[in-house]
């Protein structure tokens, strides 16, 4: 049997050991050690059953007293550190919201993007269509078809990129305007379209040129189509491009797929800027697109985007629009 001293020894060395615990997994172990099973503590307490009857009952008094000193030091620890362990997680997972967050530069939409949409939002809104057609085009539709015969000095205005071979007839299209004749083949009257698209010119990239650009088309072909709706509507198209107090002005012009011709101002800034071509689509135009002109009359219209943007924005060098530089597309809200 232990005695009285060896209960106070381990009790001393059992209260010693919890205050050295300086967290609960120090505790743990200090607590398997001085009171779990295998402690001479509990030992002790279990060797009671084997005493005689009259000393056990004041045996089992101190080593019960000694276990309680034992439990109520374990629990006062067990306390503290778990008010420590709380208070540290608290530090350490506290969130800085006032910090600036990483910020990764999303993509955007090139602004000719965004105006192509603001365009064809507009006219949708207007009832019509968005039509396109492909980049790589037969020089029939390109041309011939718009009236530009092979000897026509139109078509040698406009420095055309021939692509190989010679006898498939295929050009990077040079205006949008074949889109007119696709339409009208698979479509029948009422027509009330735009095609924005791509176009390409053999001409040298410098502040006004660029050999790869973009036009938007317009093309209407009804019953009794006049040149007053033909006004009316770049009008509007005007006002929505260039702001309310827009103003178009037509100049007699000529292009072989319309007649009359004219040619497009817009009152911007104070004066007076050409901004596209327009016309009465020639009835030899709709003759070859399958199109009754006894029945049917159009008008059609083609800008250039680049052209557009420059006027609005004031842009004056057209590399800002075509070499893609993050910081121009974002003066314009980059646009998702
Ligand atoms: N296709 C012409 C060009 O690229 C622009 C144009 C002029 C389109 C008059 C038209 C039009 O539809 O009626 O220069």
């Amino acid at each position: 049997m232990s005695s009285k001293g060896d209960l106070q020894n381990w009790v001393g060395a059992a209260l010693t050991a919890f205050s050295l615990a300086t967290n609960l997994e120090a505790l743990k172990s200090a607590r398997i050690a001085h009171f779990g099973d295998k402690s001479p503590l509990a030992q002790a307490s279990r060797s009671l059953g084997s005493l005689p009857a009259q000393e056990r009952a004041a045996a089992g008094k101190i080593i019960g007293e000694a276990k309680e000193q034992v439990a109520a030091a374990l629990t006062l620890r067990n306390h503290e550190l778990e008010l420590e362990r709380d208070a540290s997680t608290l530090l350490e997972e506290v969130v800085d919201v006032t910090l600036s967050a990483a910020r990764s530069h999303r993509g955007g939409l090139h602004p000719l993007t965004i105006l192509t949409n603001e365009i064809s939002d507009f006219f949708m809104g207007q009832g019509y269509g968005i039509e396109e057609g492909p980049e790589l085009e037969s020089e029939w539709l390109n041309f011939d078809a718009l009236n530009m015969p092979a000897d026509h000095p139109a078509r040698s205005m406009q420095d055309t990129f021939f692509v190989d071979p010679p006898q498939a007839h295929l050009v990077l299209r040079t205006h949008t305007s074949p889109v007119q004749i696709r339409t009208m083949l698979e479509k029948q009257p009422p027509i009330y379209v735009i095609c924005p698209g791509r176009t390409f010119r053999a001409d040298e990239l410098d502040a006004t040129h660029t050999p790869v650009f973009h036009q938007v088309e317009g093309l209407v072909v009804d019953r009794g189509i006049s040149m007053a709706h033909l006004k009316g509507t770049l009008d509007l198209f005007a006002q929505k491009m260039f702001g309310g107090q827009a103003q178009t002005r037509l100049r007699p012009s000529f292009f072989p797929f319309t007649e009359p011709s004219a040619e497009v101002d817009v009152f911007f800034n104070g004066r007076w800027i050409e901004w596209g071509g327009c016309g009465m689509v020639n009835p030899k135009v709709l003759i070859a697109a399958g199109v009754d002109p006894m029945q049917y009359s159009g008008f059609a219209f083609g800008m250039g985007l680049e052209r557009t943007l420059m006027v609005r924005h004031g842009i004056t060098d057209m590399h800002d629009i075509v070499e893609g530089d993050i910081r121009f597309s974002r003066a314009f809200g980059i646009g998702l």
